[in-house]
């Protein structure tokens, strides 16, 4: 049995992550946006290329819901994408009124999904899909750690010589300039990088980390991230789709875990089948846990200007 995916906003960042799960071959894939035309093009390109690619499953675009009814996982990109200068926080009104009315369209036809969230500021808007759906904790989650993560991993391996695959970390917390990148977890081949490289580089590392999306919103002028984000969010699918349990930070609602509670936040996290099946708790010194908390406050903060409640 295929499974069977929505993606929400046909943009760069939901067509990047439409063609990588049509290449994983498992999912037929439903893409919505409000652009006439545009989701029905996109979609059409991908499955023009199945006969080269080799993949069998079958892709629509539309500016309705029809389609999406019985998805499985629906993947929420819609929403507009910061400009230089703008932080994600800017974007929260707008993206705040565009998640709702997506969310409202997918539960009345997907009552069983698992929704996934990547639109920014991410960690609030998961807020807002959760509050809108009245899904289970475990059915929704947010997308900003793996690719957080993954942007200080990649850092690592070009800052060490290494090939990427062998570096680990994590980096939990909102998906800001406050984010928590965790040194002390960072290993090359389960040696910590802490005893590999300089202290100063490991700071410049983590630096380069928290403005990652930045970097990458000055360099394009238009838009923001997209190929990474994309793949961030096939990881996801691919852990719930095939139940890989994997463990992976992401975008959770805590209920006490780290000592923080009715917020949305990045921590480290079981995901497979049912969605979230476990938060998962790695011990933190003083100082990463007041970090945490720290950035969780900036979270907190903005949940309050969208005026929902824990
Ligand atoms: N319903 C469906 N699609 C919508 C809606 C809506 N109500 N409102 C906007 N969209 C679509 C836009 O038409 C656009 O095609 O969402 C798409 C967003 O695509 P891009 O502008 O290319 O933005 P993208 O780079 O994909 O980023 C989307 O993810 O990374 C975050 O900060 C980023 O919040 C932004 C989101």
């Amino acid at each position: 049995m295929r499974l069977k995916v929505t993606i929400l906003g046909a943009g760069q960042v939901g067509a990047s992550t439409a063609q990588r799960l049509m290449e994983h071959d498992y999912a037929d894939v439903v893409m919505v946006d409000i652009i006439p035309g545009m989701p029905q093009g996109k979609a059409l390109d991908i499955q023009e290329a199945a006969p080269i690619v080799g993949y069998s499953g079958r892709i629509v675009g539309t500016n309705g819901y029809e389609e999406t009814a019985g998805s499985d996982v629906v993947v929420i990109t819609s929403g507009i994408p910061r400009k230089p200068g703008m932080s994600r926080d800017d974007l929260v009104l707008t993206n705040q009124k565009i998640v709702t009315q997506v969310t409202e369209q997918i539960v009345a036809r997907s009552p069983n999904a698992i929704l996934i969230v990547l639109t920014n500021p991410v960690d609030a808007m998961t807020q807002v899909v959760y509050r809108v759906s009245g899904f289970p904790k475990r059915r929704v989650v947010g997308q900003a750690g793996i690719l957080d993560t993954a942007r200080f991993r990649t850092f690592v391996a070009l800052e060490a010589g290494v090939s990427p695959r062998d570096v680990q970390a994590y980096v939990l917390g909102g998906h800001g300039d406050q984010m928590v990148p965790l040194a002390r977890y960072c290993t090359i081949g389960g040696v910590p990088i802490t005893e590999i490289l300089p202290r100063e580089r490991i700071d410049a590392i983590v630096e380069r980390t928290r403005k990652g999306g930045e970097e990458i919103v000055k360099l394009l002028q238009t838009g923001s991230a997209f190929y990474a984000p994309s793949a961030a969010l096939v990881e996801m699918i691919d852990a719930i789709a095939l139940d890989q349990k994997r463990v992976l930070p992401c975008v959770a609602y805590l209920e006490g875990e780290y000592g923080l509670t009715g917020l949305f936040v990045g921590v480290p996290v079981r995901l497979g089948a049912s969605g979230i099946e476990q938060v998962v708790e790695i011990p933190l010194t003083d100082d990463e846990r007041a970090a945490l908390h720290r950035s969780a406050d900036t979270v907190r903060a903005l949940v309050q200007v969208m005026q929902l409640s824990g």
